[in-house]
């Protein structure tokens, strides 16, 4: 059972970039022959011994005091709306949970599963997901590249825009203002516009902070970040213009924006978080540098084809499914590279997650997009589309990867960062608290789901009447809204930790990265 985080136990942010630098050069990893100077991982395996003025000295930063304020200030204010929304969002995905048992229950117009859903999905993409994303990226930009943020101000508009754009969809939708049968582009098109106005000053800003790095190479993260808010600038743009969205068009435009919405966006933007916690965390290069840049363009290579595996059996030529099955199974390429790159630097050091929450949550991430992604080329199969298309099993697949990876790495990377920025930990309770809550909750939705799932198909297949079906699902929706509850709590404990990390009194004052001698006892 985890008692205290291991936050303060980390190698120097100077040390991070030389490690992925020297990891590069080495080609293998070097995780055994770190070079002079680094804290080696036998070291880190003791917390006296990197808590020494020697393993916090290096933790000097190269920003001023106000770079560091404003830095610290965009990842708090990133963080905070992010969790409002995480809030807002799954309070509402409770309650839709709850009317698959009682369809009766807030009957108002307002309340109707139709707004909800898509208020459900919107906001949890675009007010939690890519907020915190969004927030954490900056953060990893100006500290791997050892230079200030580019520009705060348009840091600052993009966080207005953001929520701008999510509040308006929100109050849109709830209205009935619905942008037709386009999944996860439901908000009405001008608040999209301002959605995608906020990605380009995002995508500009990024790059910014990253072409002014101080050192030699860019680090890992940063390609898959950068790469993230380049594709998606494009995606949004494809997935905007109007001439070619009707008919079948607007069916394959679906699918291409659909899953490079979670492919080229949540999950490159994970995989960078990833990449810049988890050598934070142990203390140890990452496995593979050259793993990481393989897995980044084979993920570029093989994912903007997919689109088509969730039209399998429309009217879309056979080719173009044959093709985005093909591409499914390809994308074990980039899935399984960099899940055995993620492993193997977790290697000889799972004992120390009975120490490190964060590195729990980060452990989960890992395996939720191993997991979630492997499960997604098998659901690709026209095999098995038979049985799962339009089942809930889908829904248990979404909640595996978006909650599973990307809401887990999330996690895993803020509480990682944000006391590294701020100084300010959470307390031991309130992590495991949210940890456990989170984990139980979400494996008791993804189970449920995915049995009940399969007997739903089966029912169709086998010709029986629908409401065959829907009694067959009733125990299922109902540990469904068990698990959800439970995750629901475990955001309200996060809300709690997010403000005591922040705004709030810390549990204790964590080495941070502006104030080296807090925490190491000095
Ligand atoms: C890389 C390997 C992956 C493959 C091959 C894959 C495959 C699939 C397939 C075939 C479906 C459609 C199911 C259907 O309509 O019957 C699907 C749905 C979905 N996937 Fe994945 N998946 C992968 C990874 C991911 C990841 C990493 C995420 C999230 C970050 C994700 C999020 C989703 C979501 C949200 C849906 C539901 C879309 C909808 O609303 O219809 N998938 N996936
Ligand atoms: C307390 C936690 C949550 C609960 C109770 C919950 C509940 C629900 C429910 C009831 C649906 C509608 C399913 C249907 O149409 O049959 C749904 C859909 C969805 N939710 Fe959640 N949700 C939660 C958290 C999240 C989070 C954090 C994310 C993303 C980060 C997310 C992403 C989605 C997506 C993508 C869909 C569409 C699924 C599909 O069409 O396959 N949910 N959720």
């Amino acid at each position: 059972m985890p008692t205290e985080p291991r936050i303060t136990t980390l190698p120097t942010q100077d040390s991070l970039v030389k490690q992925a630098v020297y990891d590069d050069a080495d080609g293998v990893g070097s995780d055994h022959s770190a070079p002079m100077g680094f804290v080696r991982e036998q070291d880190a395996s003791s917390s006296e011994r990197t808590n020494t003025p020697m393993g916090v000295a290096a933790q000097q930063s190269s920003l001023s005091i106000h770079d560091e304020r404003m830095l610290r200030w965009v990842l708090s204010a990133y963080t905070v709306t992010a969790t409002f929304w995480l809030l807002f969002a799954t309070a509402v995905g409770v309650l839709i949970a709850y009317k698959f048992g009682a369809p009766d229950f807030a009957p108002g117009e307002w309340l109707t599963f139709g707004r909800l859903r898509p208020i459900h999905t919107n906001a949890t993409f675009y007010g939690w997901a890519s907020l915190a994303l969004v927030g954490l990226a900056y953060y990893v930009a100006a500290r791997s590249s050892r230079t200030r943020l580019y520009s705060p101000r348009l840091a600052w508009i993009g966080l207005v825009l953001f929520n701008g754009a999510a509040v308006a969809g929100t109050i849109a939708l709830a209205l009935g203002h619905n942008n037709g049968n386009l999944e996860y582009r439901e908000w009405p098109g001008p608040i999209r516009l301002i959605f995608l106005g906020a990605l380009l000053i995002t995508a500009w800003n990024l790059i910014g902070t990253v072409a002014r790095r101080s050192t030699h190479d860019i680090y890992l993260s940063n390609w898959y970040t950068v790469g993230a808010v380049l594709w998606t600038c494009i995606i949004a743009v494809v997935a905007t213009l109007p001439w070619y969205q009707y008919g079948l068009g607007q069916v394959s435009v679906s699918g291409f924006y659909m899953h490079n919405a979670v492919g080229m966006w949540f999950t490159p933007l994970a995989l960078g978080i990833f990449y810049y916690a988890l050598p934070k965390l142990l203390n140890r290069p990452i496995y593979s540098y050259a793993l990481g840049v393989f897995a980044f363009w084979t993920n570029l290579v093989f994912y903007p084809i997919i689109g088509a595996h969730h039209f399998l059996f429309s009217p879309l030529p056979w080719w173009l499914q044959t093709t985005a099955i093909v591409f499914s199974v390809a994308m074990l390429v980039p899935v399984w590279g960099g899940s055995a790159n993620f492993l193997l630097t977790m290697r000889g050091r799972m004992r120390d997650m009975t120490h490190s929450y964060p590195l729990m949550f980060i452990f989960v991430g890992v395996i939720g997009y191993l997991v979630g992604s492997t499960q997604g080329t098998f659901e690709a199969f026209r095999s098995l589309q038979e049985v799962w298309h339009m089942t809930n099993f889908t829904v248990g697949h979404s909640h595996l990867t978006m909650y599973g990876f990307v809401t887990f790495a999330i996690w895993g990377g803020l509480y990682v960062l944000l006391p590294l920025g701020t100084g300010k930990e959470p307390g031991p309770l309130g992590l495991a608290l949210h940890f456990w809550m989170a984990v139980v909750g979400s494996f008791i939705y993804v189970i449920s789901l995915s049995v009940g799932g399969t007997l739903q198909g089966l029912d169709w297949k086998h010709g029986l009447p629908f409401i065959q079906s829907v009694a067959d699902m009733q125990s299922y929706w109902v540990w469904r809204g068990v698990g959800g509850s439970l995750m629901f709590l475990s955001h309200v404990v996060f809300g709690w930790n997010v403000w005591r990390m922040t705004y709030g009194v810390g549990a204790k004052a964590a080495p941070n990265d502006s104030n080296p001698a807090a925490g190491a006892g000095a």
